[in-house]
């Protein structure tokens, strides 16, 4: 079973409950300001199943979170191989957390359990983090667990397309620089 523990939290496989919670925070254009759209249930729902599909194919990649104390589904976070096409390589990290579910730090505390998992269980040399320019939050998640950004890498994300939300920042990270993560 593919699961990460933090304090709070419980990184773990997709479940058919989550369909309806994850289609709704992708229809929230608040949660997708910084992607080029909203997405239907239908997108939804396929992405869920490619997701808990490489879960159960490589044993990571990017889990359900949720709040262990209620059980309750509020995003995903985690790992993946970065696209074809991006002028760079390697592991990035990523989260996407429901709105009721920003400003309590889960973000922080998820992402470090992924980077932990990263280094130490797949012996990754470094794990990046990419996003467009102006998502500041995602950036503060970025920086608070310790990854730091290069403006000489900073790149037009080519599956973005043109307009405010193409020009993109890359963070990194390399191993024993994180923050000390919940284990
Ligand atoms: C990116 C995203 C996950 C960040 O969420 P977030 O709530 O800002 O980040 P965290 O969960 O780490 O929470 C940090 C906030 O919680 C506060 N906080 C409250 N309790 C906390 C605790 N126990 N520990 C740490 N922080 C805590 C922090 O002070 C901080 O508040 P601030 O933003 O007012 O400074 C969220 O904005 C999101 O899902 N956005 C849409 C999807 C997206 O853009 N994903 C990234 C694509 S690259």
């Amino acid at each position: 079973m593919s699961e990460l523990r933090t304090a709070r939290l419980l990184l773990r496989e997709w479940r058919d409950s989550d369909l309806v919670p994850w289609a709704a925070m992708n229809a929230d254009p608040e949660v997708r300001r910084y992607f080029p759209g909203v997405l239907t249930p239908e997108q939804s729902a396929a992405s869920a199943a490619r997701f808990q599909g490489d879960l159960v194919r490589r044993g990571w990649g990017w889990w359900a979170v949720e709040v262990a104390a209620t059980g309750e589904f509020i995003g995903f976070a985690g790992l993946d191989p970065v696209e074809e096409g991006m002028p760079f390589t390697g592991v990035e990290a990523g989260w996407r957390l429901a709105r009721p579910a920003w400003g309590h730090g889960y973000a922080t505390e998820a992402a470090l359990a992924v980077v932990d998992f990263g280094f130490e269980k797949l012996g990754l040399p470094e794990i990046l983090a990419v996003t467009t320019a102006g998502n500041l939050r995602s950036r503060a998640v970025m920086r608070r667990i310790g990854m730091t950004y290069d403006p000489a890498d900073d790149f037009d994300d080519p599956d973005v397309p043109e307009g405010p939300l193409r020009p993109s920042v890359v963070y990194r990270l390399r191993p024993g620089h994180h923050r000390p993560g919940e284990g």
